[in-house]
């Protein structure tokens, strides 16, 4: 396992820093939601940011989408203080955020999605050029639509979210929030999202990715930031860290079902060991991903 300070994580990405939260504090009355919560956003990296329900990701991601006002800490993007004090401002600042409803209209075809609130043309709607937009765009995407002129309510789960997130790229973001694009998916659906994940950090945005799932999370993040109780609760480059430890820094214990499991496996290992004559230390058992 290997959890950065400060200084390790800002070298560990190779993009550019767009964006950075420092010691976000927000309240709902009298619950305390966040407290001094720190995030960074790199460009080209998928940063996920896990943890038990209650723990203050979405709460986080609003105030970056301009729902909730925080109530202390700064924003920093670029190199210049901002503040985000409505959805359009987040907007303008290149922030996409794609929510687990979605908001899609179902009775839309795909291109109508796609475009909605930023229709081409003047007078009348260039049906032609968003078409053809909307193909190029899902194209690039390596999306698997169909047809982009059939309503989006026969749509797969997992085409929904494509044209979701497909249409969150139409203003040209430079980060885009993801929060739990896979919990009502299947598992070729899942995998078709993730790869669409892919392809955002090919195209070099900052993806955010909220999830509860950590083989998705081990599968797509780059890194990952845990929240717990509405606090920071570690860091971790995925490279390098283990199921078991994102989970003891989810629940805020090192002694938990899973690794109870895992230490059982060890020891369990390490006697096969002492009864083929070894010592426990010779054959370290592999370690088992989920
Ligand atoms: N609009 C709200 N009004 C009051 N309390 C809220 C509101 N939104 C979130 N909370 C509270 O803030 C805390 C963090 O919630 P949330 O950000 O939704 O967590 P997560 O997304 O990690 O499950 C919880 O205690 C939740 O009940
Ligand atoms: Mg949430």
């Amino acid at each position: 396992m290997t959890v950065l300070n400060q200084d390790q994580v800002r070298s560990a990405p190779t993009g550019e820093l767009v964006l950075s939260m420092r010691g976000i504090d927000k309240n709902f009355g009298a619950v305390q939601a966040l407290t001094a919560i720190d995030l960074d956003i790199y460009s080209g990296e998928v940063v996920a940011l896990v943890g038990d329900n209650g723990a203050g990701k979405s709460t986080l991601i609003k105030i970056l989408a301009g729902v909730h006002p925080k109530d202390g800490g700064t924003i920093t993007y670029g190199d210049r203080p901002v503040s985000i004090n409505n959805p359009a401002e987040s907007n303008e600042l290149g922030i996409a955020t794609v929510y687990q409803d979605l908001a899609l209209c179902d009775n839309l075809d795909v291109v109508a999605n796609l475009f909605l609130g930023h229709e081409l043309g003047r007078a009348t709607i260039d049906e032609v050029e968003m078409e053809k937009r909307s193909w190029d765009l899902l194209r690039q995407l390596s999306a698997r639509i169909p047809s982009v002129r059939i309503p989006v309510a026969s749509l797969s789960g997992g085409q929904r979210q494509t044209v979701a997130i497909a249409r969150s790229l139409i203003g040209d973001p430079r980060i885009v929030i993801l929060d739990e694009p896979t919990a009502a998916l299947g598992v070729a659906q899942t995998a078709e999202v993730l790869n669409l994940i892919e392809r955002l950090r090919e195209r070099g945005l900052a993806v955010v990715l909220i999830s509860h799932n950590m083989a998705d999370v081990q599968a797509v993040a780059d890194r990952i930031v845990v929240l717990r109780l509405g606090r920071n609760n570690g860091e971790f480059t995925v490279a390098e860290v283990t199921y078991e430890d994102i989970i003891a820094a989810i629940t805020g214990a090192t002694d938990n079902a899973v690794t109870r499991r895992a230490q059982a496996r060890v020891d369990a290992a390490g006697d096969a060991a002492v009864a083929a004559g070894a010592s426990p230390d010779a054959a370290p058992p592999e370690e088992d991903r989920p």
